[in-house]
């Protein structure tokens, strides 16, 4: 059992002890610990293999940016352009698929700006206030509407993913990455500047993501929030560059520059997105989401539930035989693929509230049985899910009634880390902090 030293953050809840990313992930939602700045140099000499594309000098840094993306809006324009041809969807076959993705990228999205963190304390020197300013809206400066991590929050929630699922380690690894930069960013000023320069570019699959998880009726929220809020005219993209003109210093200009490349590079570490996406084998998932259920289920059934002629208990007692269980429900009728799910026999006795088996499987592994069942039966569009509004779901939202947040700014900005700033004292905390420091935004009057 994990013994929680704090309160537990969003993403941070107690789970069985964790070695390897996982663990460093953990461990860093807690604090800094003893040698994250030794595996942050580690990382860094691993990205040192990997090629990047910033321009040799940073005064071109803003040309291309604005290069980059324009070249994204040509290919989005492209993109847009084939699918009203009939183009089928690029990334997301099935909602299950959307919904995998959203739970791969959970632990990144849970300390999202964590990167950052480490500007905070310099909240005297202008030279910092592009870069807090960033950070102080990936908090949403202390408004749980748009504290990033919140809203990412909620997107799970609304999608019955707030349990954990079991992840391959290499998830955890941005994750890692980033509050391991905000951590120790004096030491690493020039590489969590690189980091933030290559973050903060709107890239391509971001606009095809919430183009076709909206149309798959999710609320896209979090990633329409990401192409406005980070746009190169004037959000966090053109931010990250006046920042490493700000922060060069005149004297060896180019060797901090080499260091804020290398701080670039950190951002291809692991899986890219596209090919994250494109991972996900929707039988394999079903399989796998069976095979952790089946020792739970292995004794609930009673012995007259027979497939070809075993019991449930019986198909369920040994590891490894869940493909056969899918195959044994087509043969034997229970399941008729390539059909509307809703017709079905088995679906018939998992959905709905007075179903038999009402409640046994997540929303996410119905959404798995639904898209396995229905594989290239098409929904009639009316059929599909709708968001609502995002804004009417929020609109009641506060910090809540945490107590008085200090007015020593040290304090408020220990409340502000990781993903710490996502629960109510660390959202006061981020208000008092942009008040105090006369970093608030005004609102237009
Ligand atoms: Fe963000
Ligand atoms: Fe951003």
């Amino acid at each position: 059992m994990t013994v929680m030293t704090r309160e537990a953050a969003p993403g941070a809840l107690a789970s069985p002890i964790c070695t390897g990313l996982e663990g460093r992930y953990r461990t860093l939602l807690e604090g800094p610990g003893a040698d994250s700045a030794q595996w942050l140099a580690e990382q860094l000499e691993r990205a040192d293999q990997l090629p990047d594309e910033l321009p040799v000098s940073p005064t071109a840094l803003m040309q291309w940016s604005a290069r980059k993306s324009a070249q994204v809006a040509k290919a989005f324009a492209a993109y847009l352009e084939a699918r009203q041809q009939g183009a089928p969807r690029r990334y997301f076959a099935t909602r299950s698929q959307a919904i995998y993705f959203i739970q791969q990228v959970a632990p990144t999205k849970a300390v999202d700006g964590a990167w950052l963190y480490g500007t905070l304390r310099h909240w005297q020197d202008p030279r910092y206030h592009g870069l807090i300013r960033t950070y102080l809206e990936e908090l949403g400066d202390g408004d749980p509407r748009c504290n990033h991590v919140l809203v990412y929050q909620r997107l799970l929630s609304h999608l019955g993913c707030l349990e954990p699922v079991p992840l391959a380690d290499e998830r955890y690894l941005q994750g890692a990455i980033q509050l391991a930069l905000g951590y120790n960013a004096d030491e690493f000023l020039p590489e969590v500047i690189g980091y933030n320069l290559g973050y903060e570019q709107p890239p391509l699959h971001l606009l095809i993501t919430t183009h076709e998880l909206a149309e798959l009726g999710i609320d896209a929220h979090y990633f329409r929030l990401h192409i406005t809020i980070d746009n190169a005219a004037s959000g966090h993209a053109q931010k990250s560059v006046h920042a490493l003109w700000q922060l060069c210093p005149q004297i060896e200009s180019d060797v901090f520059y080499r260091r804020v490349i290398r701080g670039f590079r950190l951002n291809d570490l692991g899986i890219d997105t596209p090919t994250l996406i494109a991972e996900f084998d929707l039988e394999a998932e079903l399989v796998a989401a069976l095979e952790r259920k089946r020792g739970f289920g292995r004794y609930m059934h009673s012995d007259h539930c027979r497939l070809q002629g075993q019991t449930i208990n019986q198909w369920l007692a040994t590891p490894g035989r869940m493909p056969d269980f899918l195959q044994a429900l087509q043969a034997q009728g229970w399941v008729r693929r390539h059909e509307d799910p809703t017709t079905s026999r088995f679906w018939k006795i998992i959905d709905g509230p007075t179903a038999a088996m009402f409640g046994i499987f997540s929303p996410y592994e119905m959404q798995l049985w639904h898209d396995w069942i229905a594989g290239d039966w098409q929904a009639p569009p009316a059929r599909r899910l709708r968001p609502g509004s995002w804004e009417d779901s929020v609109s009641h939202l506060s910090a809540g009634d945490a107590p008085p947040p200090s007015d020593n700014v040290d304090e408020l900005i220990e409340a502000m880390a990781g993903n710490r700033h996502a629960l109510p004292q660390g959202l006061r905390a981020t208000q008092a902090y942009t008040q105090l420091t006369g970093l608030a935004y005004g609102r237009p009057c």
